[in-house]
């Protein structure tokens, strides 16, 4: 495998294992908080997030090379209220897609066009992985700091995480 794709591919892991600790601690603080679809919505992303992890590490060891497992660093264990947590998210996330868009200009470089044609998956998922940040956002927004609407948009938050699919009952993924 060209070695500059793989310590791409590799760092690329390492951002995906660190957006998985990130939104688990989302998780657990919204638990804490009695953010309970939140809460929800975070532990399936943080799960989500360690499926891009593993379908990355599995295409590099197919692929001859090496994937690096990489050390856990210490995520923040408090945040400021439930916009600011979706703030952060869509900060993450755009760091993530820059990240991705990084990895594709190396592919092109390396003139790897397989590895080009699988990062091609994590462009179309941070396109949604975006969208659905902005529309979170979008509605806190609107509500503001009104008590019943927060709590409305938690219960609907918790209905969304239940019909929609997961990384691990989407068999497309
Ligand atoms: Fe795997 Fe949300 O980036």
């Amino acid at each position: 495998m060209n070695e500059r794709v793989e310590a791409a591919l590799n760092d690329q892991i390492s951002k995906e294992a660190s957006s998985s600790q990130y939104y688990l601690a989302m998780a657990s603080w919204a638990e804490n908080n009695g953010l309970n679809g939140t809460s929800k919505f975070m532990y399936v992303h943080s799960d989500e997030e360690r499926f891009h992890m593993l379908k990355l590490v599995k295409f590099v060891n197919e692929r001859g090379g090496k994937a690096l497992i990489p050390a856990i660093s210490q995520p923040p264990t408090e945040f400021d209220n439930l916009k600011s947590v979706f703030e952060l998210l869509l900060k993450h996330e755009i760091s993530v897609t820059e990240s991705i868009n990084n990895l594709v200009d190396i592919c092109l470089q390396e003139k790897d066009y397989t590895t080009h044609n699988f990062v091609q998956w994590y462009v179309s998922e941070q396109l949604e992985e975006e969208a659905l940040a902005r529309t979170i956002l979008d509605k806190l927004k609107l509500i503001g700091d009104d008590n019943g609407g927060m709590y409305m948009f938690d219960r609907d938050l918790e209905a969304s995480v239940l019909a929609a699919p997961t990384a691990a009952t989407d068999t497309k993924k």
